[in-house]
């Protein structure tokens, strides 16, 4: 994309930037006492994307982030976001590559998230990745009254363990 974006873990110091990318990516998911509960949670793993700030100085350079919580020996992806202006450009791709790498470095043998039923591209994103629709949440967003889609994809801690395509549950 010509960004060269940095992937890393963000602390709890980058709390404004993320509680602004929060209100551009889903119109303010959580507020600004859950995100810090998150980002000082031992089982929580929190990545950025960042890019140079002077390029994106209202988030301070950060671009994109997701979050999984370790419970057991699963990885329950509880955000993933990527700033409108960079979308479609492969970051999501990247954060959720990064969110199971650290999955799997951290022993977790299966990774699940629950998606809305509408959000086409995000569900076309995790299925590329291995997930599959295991489930649905009967009209779980109050907000809209749509289902929640529940994806597992399991296979992390396979020796053959790859980000490629379309892989298949193992
Ligand atoms: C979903 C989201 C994280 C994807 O991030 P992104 O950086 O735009 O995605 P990428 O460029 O890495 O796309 C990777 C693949 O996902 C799929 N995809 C992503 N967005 C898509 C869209 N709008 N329509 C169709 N497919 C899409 C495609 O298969 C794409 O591969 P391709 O570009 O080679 O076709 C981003 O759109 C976003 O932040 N949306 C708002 C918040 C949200 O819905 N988060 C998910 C909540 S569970």
């Amino acid at each position: 994309m010509g960004l060269a974006p940095t992937i890393k873990s963000i602390s709890v110091d980058e709390i404004e930037p993320i509680v602004i990318l929060d209100r551009l990516c889903f119109g303010g998911l959580w507020s600004i006492d859950s995100y810090r509960r998150e980002l000082t949670n031992d089982n929580s793993h929190f990545i950025g994307s960042s890019i140079d700030p002077h390029l994106e100085p209202e988030t301070a350079g950060l671009i994109g982030f997701g979050c999984f919580w370790a419970i057991l020996d699963e990885a329950h992806i509880t955000l993933l976001g990527v700033h409108p202006r960079y979308q479609r450009q492969g970051l999501g791709q990247q954060i959720l590559s990064a969110l199971l790498t650290k999955a799997r470095a951290i022993e977790m043998a299966r990774a699940t998230l629950e998606v809305r039923a509408s959000n086409d591209g995000a569900i076309r994103l995790y299925e590329k990745y291995g997930f599959q629709t295991v489930g649905r949440r009967k009209k779980y967003y109050q907000d809209t009254g749509e289902d929640g889609v529940i994806m597992w994809r399991g296979g992390l801690q396979h020796p053959n363990f790859t980000l490629v395509e379309n892989q298949p549950l193992i």
